[in-house]
């Protein structure tokens, strides 16, 4: 399979693009910064996805380098913690653009090579959050963008399921990464104990799940976001 991941340099995204390139596939990946994964068949994009200029490019150089792709995994994000009173509307407009519009031009560039895939289905999944479904607060702009997300999945499924694209999301509980270092230790034990797995959860927990919803195992899934670790 030919896969694109976003946001590779660091964390979810870099170990997702590391277990496919090991288990055989070619990965594109991209951030806004050098990459940190060297592999002969990894090729790494510096894009800042917030940018939809950049974002057309570098899907451009993907056509002409691989012509198609059979799996797009927007995992690209950011967030910012803090009452909603004391945040400036920039940084929640900062995170949308990232978060969900970002999202929405990556799937829309990557459906033209999505439909060139010879996989039965090909496959678009996006990563959701813990913060949607327990509605966290210091976390509103945050986890609206992913809300938004998880809408663009359902919609979008119905959208893209006559050209054979199947549109998923997953559901993190915490993880540890750059984008959680900065929140208390407390606060996400208070978040693991909630799950019914009561541990964190490990990038080992995310790759397989993430295997099965851009694979050919579940080719008859389209329209869910997938949570782990028992969030309800
Ligand atoms: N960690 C958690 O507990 C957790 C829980 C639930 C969901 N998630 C979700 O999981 C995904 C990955 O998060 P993570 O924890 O792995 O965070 P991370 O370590 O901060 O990784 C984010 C990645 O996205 C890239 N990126 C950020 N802004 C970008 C932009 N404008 N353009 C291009 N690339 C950009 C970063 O690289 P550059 O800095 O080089 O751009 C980095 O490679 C996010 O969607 C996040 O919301 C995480």
């Amino acid at each position: 399979m030919i896969l694109m991941i976003t946001g590779t340099r660091t964390g979810i995204g870099k170990a997702l693009a590391e277990y496919f390139l090991e288990a055989g596939h070619d990965v594109v990946g991209c951030s806004r910064r050098h990459a940190t994964i060297d592999h002969p068949r990894y090729r790494h994009h510096e894009v800042d996805l917030a940018d939809l200029g950049q974002t057309k490019k570098m899907f451009r150089s993907v056509r002409q380098e691989y012509g198609k792709l059979d799996a797009l995994v927007n995992n690209a994000g950011t967030s910012s913690m803090n009452h909603f009173m004391t945040t400036p509307e920039e940084v929640s407009r900062k995170i949308f653009d990232i978060n969900f519009f970002a999202v929405l031009n990556c799937c829309r560039e990557a459906v033209k090579l999505l439909r060139k895939s010879t996989e039965k289905s090909s496959a678009i999944l996006n990563v959701s959050t813990v913060a949607v479904p327990w509605a966290i607060e210091g976390q509103l702009a945050y986890s609206a963008s992913k809300s938004a997300v998880e809408q663009l999945v359902r919609v979008m499924s119905k959208e893209l399921s006559t050209f054979d694209i199947r549109v998923n999301g997953i559901g993190l509980p915490p993880v540890h990464t750059v984008l959680t270092r900065s929140v208390p230790r407390s606060k996400i034990d208070t978040l693991i104990a909630r799950q019914a797995i009561s541990r964190q959860c490990t990038t080992d927990d995310i790759v397989g799940p993430v295997e099965f919803l851009i694979g050919r195992q579940s080719e008859f899934i389209t329209g869910e976001t997938l949570f782990l670790g028992g969030v309800h």
